[in-house]
């Protein structure tokens, strides 16, 4: 792996401004950068399919966010109830967010959406988690942008997060839950629209649909992938870490030709880069902190290397 200033494949030859250091291996670009300055000097046309899992509530990255976090209290990050004896990682507590964080958080897709219809190609398709408290916030500016909402992937898997009993008077109501227990993901699906009719669009930028599960199986939106496994998370260690199992099938469905670049402009510890990689796709991965872009370095090869079994037991 070679760590140098480059040129990147999917900019107009000019360095990106906002770049600090970026690395290449293979068909992947991982870059450390802020992801809107990426995005503002990127060139249109570029990118055929984005995968990507936000900083939601952009406050739970700052500094003293992540220091609360490490401490184990307070702050945006929970820490769930420990259950057989093992203790579950801390969550963002999005329930904390007051108006002016909703503000914010607004206003930043709505950037971010606004920088990314013109880099990607028409009919590219865009992956987006999100969460059933603040999906709102991200799916009006994207459709604001000119984006298409085309749908939303549901992935099912516990969190634990909600489903408690009225803090400090659990025996009081004892039957009470103060909202459900959280057993699913939503994933925003939105497109640039298409140049013409689908078929045109796929010839031309090969965009525009969704790569079948088999000949005789579409794409669906419901998704059953497990939370990172061990292995990965050792590899890993991201607070937001998402699961091979899941990222393979997202990524594999996002380019339907097998053919073109898919982007993360939020990499954290590079899980789609990963899963481009064991795939085979090209892929470039952006992550504005230090650490993780250090840590996307070393666990993106690792992470693409595992085996991970599909739903049919096949490995990928
Ligand atoms: C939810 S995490 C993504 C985790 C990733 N799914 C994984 O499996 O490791 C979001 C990441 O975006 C990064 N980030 C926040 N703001 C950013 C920005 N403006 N540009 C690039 N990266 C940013 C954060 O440092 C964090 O690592």
């Amino acid at each position: 792996m070679q760590s140098r200033r480059l040129r990147t494949n999917t900019g107009n030859g000019a360095l990106l401004t906002g770049l600090r250091e970026a690395a290449r291996f293979g068909a992947h670009e991982l870059v450390h950068a802020d992801a809107l300055d990426w995005l503002a000097t990127a060139r249109s046309n570029s990118i055929h399919a984005v995968v990507t899992d936000p900083p939601y509530g952009l406050v739970e990255y700052r500094p003293a966010e992540l220091a609360k976090r490490k401490n184990g209290h307070g702050g945006v990050w929970r820490i769930p109830p420990s259950f057989d004896g093992h203790q579950r990682s801390p969550l963002p507590r999005f329930t904390v967010l007051r108006e002016p964080d909703r503000a914010q958080l607004r206003d930043f897709f709505r950037q971010l959406a606004a920088r990314l219809f013109p880099v990607l190609v028409p009919g590219a398709h865009v992956f987006i988690a999100t969460n059933p408290l603040v999906s709102y916030l991200v799916y009006e500016p994207f459709i604001a942008a000119g984006f298409e909402k085309r749908g939303e992937i549901i992935r099912v898997v516990h969190t634990l997060r909600g489903g408690d009993r009225p803090k400090n008077a659990h025996e009081e109501f004892d039957e009470i839950s103060v909202m459900p227990k959280s057993c699913w993901e939503p994933w925003g699906l939105f497109r640039k629209p298409c140049q013409g009719r689908v078929q045109d669009n796929l010839r031309k930028w090969k965009t525009g649909g969704l790569r079948r599960i088999s000949p005789d199986e579409p794409f669906k939106d419901l998704l059953h992938a497990a939370p990172a496994r061990g292995v990965e998370r050792a590899i890993a260690p991201h607070p937001s870490l998402k699961p091979q199992s899941l990222m393979r099938q997202l990524v594999r469905a996002a380019l339907p030709l097998g053919d073109g670049v898919i982007l993360d402009p939020f990499m954290g510890s590079g899980s789609t880069i990963a899963a481009a990689s064991a795939l085979g796709l090209r892929s470039v991965g952006i992550e504005k902190s230090d650490e993780y872009f250090r840590l996307a370095q070393q666990a993106v090869p690792r992470l693409a290397e595992l085996i991970v079994k599909d739903r049919n037991g096949q490995g990928e």
